[in-house]
């Protein structure tokens, strides 16, 4: 049985460029699906796609088990999406904002209201609540937009970059109600291009880069994958280094063309790649203070989005600016009516 997101064959281009280039998807109920990419790597197509937005050129897609082409009407009844292309309306304030979304869906305005507040609160707008959204700051807009798309829970929710341009605080006030959100059996498509951001929220990660799916797996598996997680050890004298090859030759795993321990002389430093992070740093201490190997720094180095980048598609990622309060983010402001699938298919 499909998912609660499937896809499958699909391909969007836009004169030459093929942003979808036969993607496959299958996301099963109650999970989150990380759609991993750069600038440009089709996350975006994909979630219009996926969300009605956009007809593909080929292939096919089920979401909440109606199928998008057939039925996209229904499919808008059944998710929720926020991101890039949502927008609030300018000329209400922050609450008006998310009162009005309650009212939208037939929510009691006492409910509205109060759901209004809790969500004001959780993205640090409860000060500017009763400010028009025209006076908010390009991070402010897009916190609110995606308080939005949270104001009722649908069986299926998009969420297209969500915390990109979010300072840290905004983006860990998030990633917790996304949690809940989740453990209250939402069916998730979240797309980023930070690889701490799937690691920490998705069950799995789809890695696209120019229209195609080029890795899939949990976070374990694709940084294994990327051979990325390592111990750095800096041993306190030239004569140690041998012996601490030896040690840590025993915890090197195979991942592209890596597992064996590389030595920089002149540092004293042992790189070795790894899997099983902190409770194996513990064991790696222990083994070589048995074998009398002194150790004058040791590190759990783990792979950053660039490293899985590097090694999957031999190019770096880039990254758009965080938040600084200013004209910051890229929401669209100008949009309307934007906060949950309204628009027409192009
Ligand atoms: N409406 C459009 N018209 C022309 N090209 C587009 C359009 N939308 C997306 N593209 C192109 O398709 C590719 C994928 O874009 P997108 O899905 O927005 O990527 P992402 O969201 O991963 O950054 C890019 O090369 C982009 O320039
Ligand atoms: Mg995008």
């Amino acid at each position: 049985m499909p998912g609660a997101i499937y896809a499958e064959g699909l391909v969007k281009t836009f004169g030459d460029v093929r942003a979808l280039d036969g993607v496959d998807l299958d996301v099963p109920e109650g999970t989150v699906l990380g759609l991993l990419g750069p600038n440009g790597a089709g996350k975006t197509t994909a979630v219009r796609v996926l969300t009605t937005l956009l007809r593909p050129d080929s292939g096919r897609a089920v979401v909440a088990g109606i199928d998008v082409l057939k039925d996209p009407d229904e499919v808008r009844r059944r998710i929720g999406l926020s991101g890039q292309f949502a927008a609030v309306d300018e000329y209400l304030t922050g609450r008006e904002n998310l009162q009005m979304v309650g009212q939208l869906y037939q929510m009691r305005a006492k409910d509205a209201k109060v759901r209004a507040g809790e969500l004001l609160e959780r993205f640090n707008l409860a000060d500017a609540a009763d400010r028009t959204a025209k006076t908010y700051s390009g991070g402010m807009r897009r916190r609110l937009d995606l308080a939005a798309a949270l104001v009722v829970s649908p069986p299926v929710m998009f969420m297209d970059e969500p915390t990109t341009g979010l300072d840290p605080r905004n983006r860990q006030g998030l990633w917790e109600v996304i949690k809940e959100l989740v453990a209250g059996g939402t069916t998730l498509l979240l797309t980023t291009q930070y690889l701490e951001e799937a690691d920490h929220l998705a069950h799995d990660i789809c890695v696209v880069d120019r229209g195609k799916v080029i890795a899939r797996g949990t976070s374990d598996q694709l940084k294994a994958q990327t051979g990325g997680e390592r111990v750095e050890v800096v041993v306190h004298a030239p004569g140690m280094i041998a012996d601490a090859r030896g040690v840590l030759a025993r915890y090197g795993i195979a991942g592209i063309g890596h597992g064996e321990v590389s030595v920089e002389e002149h540092t004293r430093k042992l790189t070795v790649p790894v899997a099983g992070g902190a409770k194996l740093l513990a064991e790696v201490i222990r083994d070589l203070d048995a074998v009398g190997v002194e150790i004058d720094d040791i590190g759990l180095r783990r792979p950053t989005l660039d490293d899985v980048f590097l090694s999957l598609t031999g190019h770096v990622a880039e990254r758009e600016a965080e938040e600084t309060g200013g004209s910051d983010g890229d929401s669209r402001p100008g949009g309307r009516g934007g906060r949950r699938v309204k628009e027409a298919a192009e």
